[in-house]
């Protein structure tokens, strides 16, 4: 319950206009931003150099450009054509061509039919360039306009484009038996978003539980899925599953967050897995940045840490 409690509090939190403007003043600069735990760099450039590091150490990307719930057609198409640049940026530096973004950033709250525009122009963009697009699950009053989203792109002929499911809603199995049957390919999560009990699984073992038969049936089932956790005993026991069924490791990938256990991204890398980090960026890293914490409170002790430490650093300067 602790869990739930402390992702509620975090996602509350998020909507503070006076945190996000002295987090987005002083979290990404200074000696000990402490955003940069999380989140890459706030320009395209600082992005694509850390894309570069993490491919030289044989690790797999994903760009994810910061932004959600906007409230104004003016501000979806700004991200629309911030993806578009995006894209050419990318192709011009010839880095790994994957990328990952939410329908609310691009219109879904203000106007469906335009959110659909605006993600047909960023796949008509994005696949023949062979980039692959991930559409990134929300909150619970989004999975359904997602999931309809995502089909009707998917049978306009797109096919550089999957989806993710959460496996804390009890509704998955159904979705994993929608989307599979289009023959697309699934990232499955845990859920970072607060849930009511009506819905969604409170306890962290049944989250986890639910995740690992949902798993399971991705491998034998699913299209190269995506196996989105940092979850160590959930990891070694689907890489267990996988070897007793000789499945390739070539036929299915771990996904894991920028920043977040950089031990395992390297260790099941080394045994021969493909590992992808989700690499966030931009202005808009407030949202994103109190779901980190909201995971795992132990992170606020390293924020108020970097904060003094910054803070002492400064009186030094003076
Ligand atoms: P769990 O929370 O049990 O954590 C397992 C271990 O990982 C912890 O013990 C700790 O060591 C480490 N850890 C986890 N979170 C940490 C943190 N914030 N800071 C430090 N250590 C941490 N969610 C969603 O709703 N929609 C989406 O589209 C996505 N997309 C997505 C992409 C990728 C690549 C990943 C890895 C995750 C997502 N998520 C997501 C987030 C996901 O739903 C979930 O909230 C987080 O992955 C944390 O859960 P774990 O599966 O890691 O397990």
């Amino acid at each position: 319950m602790l869990d739930v409690a402390s992702k509620a509090f975090f996602q509350t939190l998020s909507y503070s206009r006076t945190l996000k403007s002295l987090a987005s003043r002083y979290g990404m600069s200074g000696t000990r931003a402490f955003g940069r735990r999380f989140i890459a760099g706030e320009t395209v450039d600082a992005a694509i150099a850390a894309v570069r590091h993490i491919q030289s150490q044989g690790l797999l990307c994903t760009l994810d450009y910061l932004g959600e719930s906007v409230t104004s057609l003016a501000a979806a198409d700004t991200a629309t054509r911030e993806y578009l640049d995006l894209i050419d940026a990318v192709d011009r530096a010839d880095v790994e061509r994957n990328l990952s973004l939410k329908l609310t950033q691009i219109g879904l709250e203000v106007d469906r039919t335009i959110c659909v525009d605006n993600l047909r122009k960023i796949l008509a963009a994005s696949e023949p360039c062979g980039f692959f697009v991930r559409i990134d699950m929300e909150s619970s009053a989004h999975t359904d306009a997602t999931l309809d989203i995502f089909e009707t792109v998917w049978k306009s002929g797109f096919r550089g484009v999957g989806v993710v499911l959460q496996s804390c809603l009890y509704r998955t199995e159904k979705d994993f038996e929608r989307v599979n049957a289009l023959g697309a390919r699934i990232r499955l999560v845990k859920g970072a978003y607060r849930e009511p009990k009506s819905i969604a699984y409170q306890q962290k073992s049944d989250v986890d539980a639910a995740y690992v038969q949902l798993a399971k049936r991705l491998l034998t089932e699913g299209v190269y899925p995506a196996i989105a956790t940092h979850d160590e005993d959930i990891l070694n026991e689907v890489t267990r599953f996988a070897s007793d069924r000789a499945i390739s490791p070539d036929a299915y990938e771990f996904q894991m967050l920028y920043g977040i256990r950089r031990d395992l991204q390297s260790r099941f890398r080394d045994a021969g897995h493909r590992v992808r980090v989700y690499v966030p960026f931009g202005r808009e890293w407030f949202p994103y940045f109190m779901r980190r914490l909201g995971e795992r409170p132990a992170n606020v002790a390293f924020v108020i840490r970097s904060i003094f430490a910054e803070r002492s650093v400064s009186t030094q300067r003076r």
